[in-house]
């Protein structure tokens, strides 16, 4: 399979990609390495047109794809206040994207409602790369997560990765444990049974053979942790905030839990954190979610540049 398969495709879900040419996306995000630090040019998308669509606010995800457009050559144009285009006027994202698609050569959603960039990918005849759909798929961090497991451990296949938090409301987890099953990882889901992995990812990891193991107490698990993936209660998601109240703080990592830990333990996260990883954390030869987080710009040079014909 050749990089050029890449050229014109939609990243909705993880799984549009195959184990393949996940791959390709991670080795070329390692050669991206000094051109996403600005310390070599790199012209590859040149003349291209990155259309940034973020109905739902962000730091990493947007910034990253302009910082990834900018290093690489090209140009983003965007709407980052949705109060300021005409979707206030009532236009449905059908004919916004109907309209982005004439602007631009590939287009970038984040937006609040599940399935919104699968809709989008059907009006648009120019790729359509997910940025985070409601609780539904994060694909492109899925790909700096893993980007990240294997730049700090070596490789992913056999990794116990332990994911806790809002595994129900949080898109990133849903993504990353689809892709990490296919790689062939261990799972582990720790949550508050109201908040515990959706049964659909469930089963369907489940029907590819993969047994994730459920818990709610995080001290039962530690000890075997490769990687711990943290991930902040979704406040923004629960319908009914006496809910949210019930688990707001259930998990917070801090020195004194990771006295149980092993030495060689990757704590990741997707950020933004509220209060689930304790700042004493960020001292630690653990923590890496501020280089995961840098990791966006080689992993969405090297994506643009495959989708957009660069490479
Ligand atoms: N990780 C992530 O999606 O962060 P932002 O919401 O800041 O984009």
């Amino acid at each position: 399979m050749t990089s050029m398969t890449f050229k014109g495709m939609d990243i909705v879900s993880i799984r549009d990609l195959t184990i393949d040419q996940i791959e390709q996306v991670l080795d070329l995000s390692e050669k991206m390495m000094p051109y996403a630090t600005g310390e070599k040019k790199c012209k590859a998308l040149d003349g291209k047109i990155l259309a940034n669509l973020f109905f739902e606010p962000s730091t990493r995800t947007r910034l990253s794809f302009e910082s990834a457009m900018s290093r690489a050559g090209g140009k983003c144009i965007e709407i980052t206040l949705p109060q300021t285009s005409s979707t206030v006027k009532g236009e449905t994202l059908a004919d916004t994207i109907r309209m982005v698609e004439a602007y631009s050569d590939a287009i970038v959603l984040r937006h609040p409602h599940e399935g919104a960039s699968r809709l989008a990918a059907h009006f648009s005849s120019k790729p359509v790369i997910n940025a985070g759909d409601g609780a539904g798929q994060h694909p492109t961090q899925t790909l700096l997560d893993l980007f990240t497991i294997k730049q700090q451990l070596g490789g992913i296949s056999g990794k116990n990765v332990v994911l806790v938090g809002d595994l129900k409301y949080g898109r990133t987890v849903h993504s990353l444990a689809e892709a990490l099953a296919m790689f062939g990882a261990e799972l582990t889901f720790v949550a508050p049974p109201l908040l515990q992995m959706p049964n659909e990812t469930a089963k369907l990891l489940e029907s590819e053979g993969v047994k994730a193991r459920l818990c709610s107490n995080l001290e039962d698990v530690i000890a075997d942790a490769d990687v711990l993936y943290v991930t902040r209660i979704q406040k923004e998601r629960f319908p009914d905030l006496s809910e949210y109240e019930k688990v707001a703080g259930c998990y917070r990592i801090d020195n004194i839990l990771l006295r149980e830990a092993k030495k060689s333990l990757v704590i990741m996260h997707p950020l933004p954190r509220v209060d689930e990883i304790a700042p004493e954390v960020d001292m630690t030869e653990n923590a890496k979610y501020f280089q995961q987080a840098f990791n966006g710009v080689p992993v969405r040079m090297a994506l643009l540049t495959m989708i957009l014909g660069g490479f």
